[in-house]
């Protein structure tokens, strides 16, 4: 493992280590990364002796001597040295997790340490003692399991899980991240402890999701999610999507798989958390508004719109921020179906320039949504689409081009307009901008200062206004 410390800084940690005689190791997810080759700037150093006082010594010996937080309630110090984010902690015999703020923890040896952390692959360590410095301490063959590509406890499933309930999470987190499976064991125990999940904050919960939904494949974690049923618990309406009902023969199609599909379209579109999220939403409200009607079979009338609406609930539910985020994710679930519906009748400029003008500087993403949406298996159908959305986009790009609906500005503002009609600020006002803005979006008038002020004059007059 000598090349994996190549960096000075290791040498630093080793030599503050002899001088204060505590055996240390670099442990966790730096040693698994390094495995497999994955570049990480994190360290988390393990010393049998007191973290913080290892901690104070490296700080003293690095260049600058850069500031050492401490945590005391953790008993784990950090430092801040260049790209570098390095931990310090005392071996202890209790579980390793960001969730035990036992302000006393018993102290252990390097294999009661390793014992209680998460899983085998993240419970390597590598020597910075004089002696073997340099070699991998491995007891629970996590090369092995790093190989062959399976998440497996150290410990029973059981114990584990139940040191730190949110390992349910990071084990189908890293499941997803690294495309490995998750030991049998594990996955039952998951299934029989899911319920325990309920005792983590919703902010764990929801890094561990964002991360599942940043992974190249976050469908991946979704199913499995959905299958060991921690998904139903802490977001529903998700879960809610899944399942097909019959009804005279007729059949809909599964809106659960289907989201999936369209994340992770989307993904191989784009590392955007948000327009990933809004790929998991665009379907959200299919459940509530499914009708059956004899004559047409299964119809989701107004499930953008209804999904919309449930955006804050489920940002909210979720601890997902209530920002501009929301509203963005918000306005791409309103509008997921407008692009497509522009080609079920002719295209129309009119038709065009409004959703350019709803969509705004969005719409390029809107149009990704969109293309992730089309997810059918038939050769003749997706042709057609593909074809339709090609002409949307053409005629998007045209009308663009032309008109500048994007950035939207009003061509008259309401202070010129009170300033001519010598109005204070009143309904007529409003009235004269809406003309103004809805004369465009028809194409009665172009988008420029002289016709809107042509049509200005016009509703001021209709409205008995004098200049
Ligand atoms: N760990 C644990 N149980 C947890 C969280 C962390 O046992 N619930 C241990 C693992 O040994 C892990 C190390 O603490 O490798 C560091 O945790 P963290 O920084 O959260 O994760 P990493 O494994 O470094 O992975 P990533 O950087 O991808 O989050």
């Amino acid at each position: 493992m000598l090349e994996h410390l190549k960096h000075p800084v290791f040498k630093t940690i080793a030599n503050a280590a002899a001088e204060l005689n505590f055996p240390t190791y670099v442990i966790g997810g730096h040693v698994r990364d390094c495995l497999l080759k994955r570049e990480s700037k994190d360290l988390d150093i393990v010393c049998l002796g007191d973290g913080i006082k290892l901690a104070q010594k490296v700080a003293d010996n690095l260049k600058g001597k850069p500031k050492v937080s401490v945590f005391k309630n953790f008993g784990t110090a950090m430092i801040k040295s260049g790209d570098w984010e390095i931990e310090f902690v005392g071996a202890r015999k209790e579980s390793y997790s960001r969730n035990s703020r036992k302000p006393e923890v018993e102290s252990g040896t390097l294999e009661d340490d390793q014992n209680r952390r998460d899983f085998t692959i993240n419970a390597m360590a590598i020597s910075l003692n004089a002696e073997d410095y340099g070699s991998l301490v491995d007891p629970f063959n996590g090369v092995k399991d790093l190989k062959a590509g399976i998440i497996r406890t150290p410990l029973s499933p059981a114990e584990t899980y139940s040191d730190d309930p949110l390992r349910m999470m990071r084990a189908i987190r890293f499941a997803t991240q690294l495309n490995f499976e998750i030991e049998e064991a594990s996955l039952e125990a998951i299934k029989q402890e899911k319920d325990r999940i309920k005792i983590i904050s919703m902010e764990r919960i929801k890094d561990e999701l964002n991360k599942i939904i940043l992974a190249e494949k976050p469908s991946l974690g979704f199913k499995l999610l959905f299958d060991t049923g921690l998904l139903q618990i802490f977001f529903p309406q998700m879960a809610n999507l899944q399942g097909v009902e019959f009804r005279n023969g007729k059949g809909h199609k599964d809106n659960f798989y289907h989201t999936l599909e369209v994340l992770d379209n989307i993904s191989e579109n784009t590392d955007d958390l948000w327009l990933r999220w809004a790929a998991i939403l665009h379907d959200i409200a299919k459940p509530p508004t499914k009708r059956f009607d004899p004559k047409v079979g299964w119809t989701f009338h107004g499930h953008e719109d209804r999904g919309a609406r449930m955006v804050p609930k489920i940002f909210n539910q979720l601890k997902l921020p209530l920002d501009s985020k929301m509203k963005y994710v918000q306005k791409l679930v309103r509008l997921h179906l407008r692009p497509i519906a522009l080609v079920k009748e002719t295209v129309t400029d009119s038709a065009v320039r409004r959703l350019l003008f709803e969509a705004g500087d969005d719409v390029d993403d809107l149009m990704t949504l969109c293309a992730a949406d089309i997810t059918t298996k038939n050769e003749r159908k997706q042709q057609r689409y593909t074809k339709n959305f090609k002409l949307v986009e053409e005629k998007l790009k045209e009308v663009e081009e032309k008109d500048r609906l994007r950035q939207w500005q009003p061509p008259i503002s309401g202070d010129e307009i009170m300033e001519y009609f010598a109005l204070p600020p009143s309904k007529e006002v409003g009235l004269i901008k809406t003309a103004i803005r809805e004369a465009i979006l028809d194409g009665d008038i172009q988008n420029n200062r002289e016709e809107a002020w042509e049509k200005m004059l016009e509703v001021g007059e209709n409205l008995g206004l004098q200049p």
